[in-house]
């Protein structure tokens, strides 16, 4: 069976096959002390061997859980923010059909909260479910995470209201840490089913965990597939593979030395709104690990060819500070031909016969040689199609491709100490019991 492929033929004007390959004793280096254990962040290393970990009745035990879900639940909310819901919500979205949530299902509407604060979100989510059988997988490592758990506190009230203390049990599972924080104190003492989330597997590295496993199989997906995937490419960008042919390893060693030659930004592009999340999901994972100590890419994206006609300009012609690594799909789930017209008033007719997704790859030729022309150098990584197993393959990749990015940009790509400072001033200025002195000295600001 093919693999997911990294083509980095379309940079190599802008930076040579050489200095690529000169970072092959770096990223051997790296490579091993994500394996040992040696290198910063060395205590949440848990995601390296997590797909050739999971067991036989950890998925079973997922399937179960989501089983039940969707035999009571019409609709099931994820409460989760940053690596507690955009990886599932990155695979849910990518595996499914773009109108899902219009069409008659068997499987349960998932729907996402807990990852904003907006009054307007939750007065219309609360209000939606009303009238709904919902269920609710609440996603918290820490457990203390605002956001999540405001959220959480309205859904379990109306929950309970509507069916019952009972009934709402039955339909709440939580996913958090194994002794500390509020979430597990709270679902222990009123009995809710509940998931690990290991402490060794930060946030943004926790999709192939009950994270991102029970809400993909609640929306009705294939989480053997998808882990068999990720087993796959462990595989392929372990030690053992060469340099040359390992994905992981080439892609961390050419956005460096990109990075190196002043290409700063990194944009994810996909050609399939589908991927949207694919995205959000990615810009997480790179620039939550990356963005430190005054340095790191940053991860921007855009779905084409849509945002070619809005960020198209600026990318073809703006700054040229900026690479592009495109996430190409070789042939499509579905197939829909062009149709030819008689009259051929809007001059299609040279496209009657072809495959809309002919059209969609000349796009994308064109797209590159434009904005390579243009100075944006080019990465490709293809997926032969879109199922559970390729994306599977997808995230272990990107995984892997960022623990080693991380040790060659020299820092600590499994922290996120930078995500604090809003929270200690929110907290400040919402005069939260223990922030006295923080409250003080923040008013003093305003
Ligand atoms: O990557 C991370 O660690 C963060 O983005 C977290 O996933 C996010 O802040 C949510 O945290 P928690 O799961 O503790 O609620």
């Amino acid at each position: 069976m093919e693999n997911i492929s990294l083509n980095i033929q379309k940079t190599l004007g802008f930076i040579s096959e050489a200095s690529v390959h000169a970072y092959e004793n770096d990223v051997i280096n790296a490579s091993k002390m994500l394996q040992n254990g040696t290198g910063k962040g060395r205590d949440f290393l848990g995601w390296l061997h997590l797909p050739s970990s999971i067991t036989k009745e950890d998925i079973a035990d997922i399937e179960k859980t989501a089983a039940d879900l969707r035999s009571r639940c019409e609709v099931v909310v994820v409460a989760g923010i940053g690596g507690s819901y955009l990886g599932a919500k990155a695979i849910i979205d990518a595996l499914s059909n773009s109108f899902s949530l219009l069409q008659k299902s068997e499987s349960p509407v998932v729907l996402y909260a807990g990852n904003n604060i907006s009054e307007d979100y939750l007065y219309e989510l609360t209000s939606f479910l009303k009238t709904k059988q919902f269920g609710i997988i609440n996603i918290s490592k820490s457990g203390t995470t605002t956001e999540t758990a405001l959220t959480f506190r309205l859904l379990k009230t109306q929950l309970e209201k509507q069916v019952g203390k009972e009934e709402a049990k039955n339909r709440i599972v939580a996913i958090t840490d194994a002794a500390k924080g509020a979430l597990r104190k709270l679902s222990t003492q009123e009995g809710y089913k509940t998931y690990v989330i290991p402490d060794n597997v930060g946030g943004r590295f926790s999709v192939l965990t009950p994270v991102g496993l029970l809400p993909i199989a609640v929306a009705g997906f294939d989480i053997k597939a998808l882990i068999n995937g990720a087993v796959k490419m462990e595989e392929v960008c372990g030690l053992d593979t060469p340099f040359a042919e390992n994905p992981a390893a080439v892609y961390a060693a050419t956005r460096n030395e990109l990075y190196k030659s002043g290409k700063k930004i990194e944009i994810l592009v996909n050609y399939h709104p589908k991927l949207h999340y694919v995205s959000e999901w990615w810009k997480q994972l790179y620039g939550e690990s990356e963005g430190k100590e005054n340095k790191g890419i940053f991860p921007a994206a855009v779905d084409f060819t849509t945002d070619l006609h809005s960020m198209g300009q600026w990318i073809q012609d703006g700054e040229r500070t900026i690479f592009e690594t495109v996430i190409s799909v070789k042939e499509p789930n579905t197939k829909v031909e062009i149709p030819s017209d008689e009259e051929n008033l809007d001059g299609l007719n040279f496209l009657a016969g072809k495959r809309v997704d002919q059209v969609n790859k000349m796009a994308e030729l064109g797209t590159q040689i434009a904005h390579v022309d243009g100075g944006v150098p080019n990465i490709k990584i293809e997926l032969p199609l879109l199922n559970e197993y390729y994306i599977g393959q997808l995230i272990y990749f990107f995984e892997k491709g960022c623990g080693i990015s991380g040790y060659l940009l020299g820092v600590n790509p499994f922290d996120q100490p930078g995500v604090e400072a809003y929270k200690k001033n929110m907290f400040a200025l919402l005069e939260k019991p223990g922030f006295e002195a923080e409250t003080k000295a923040i008013k003093a600001r305003l």
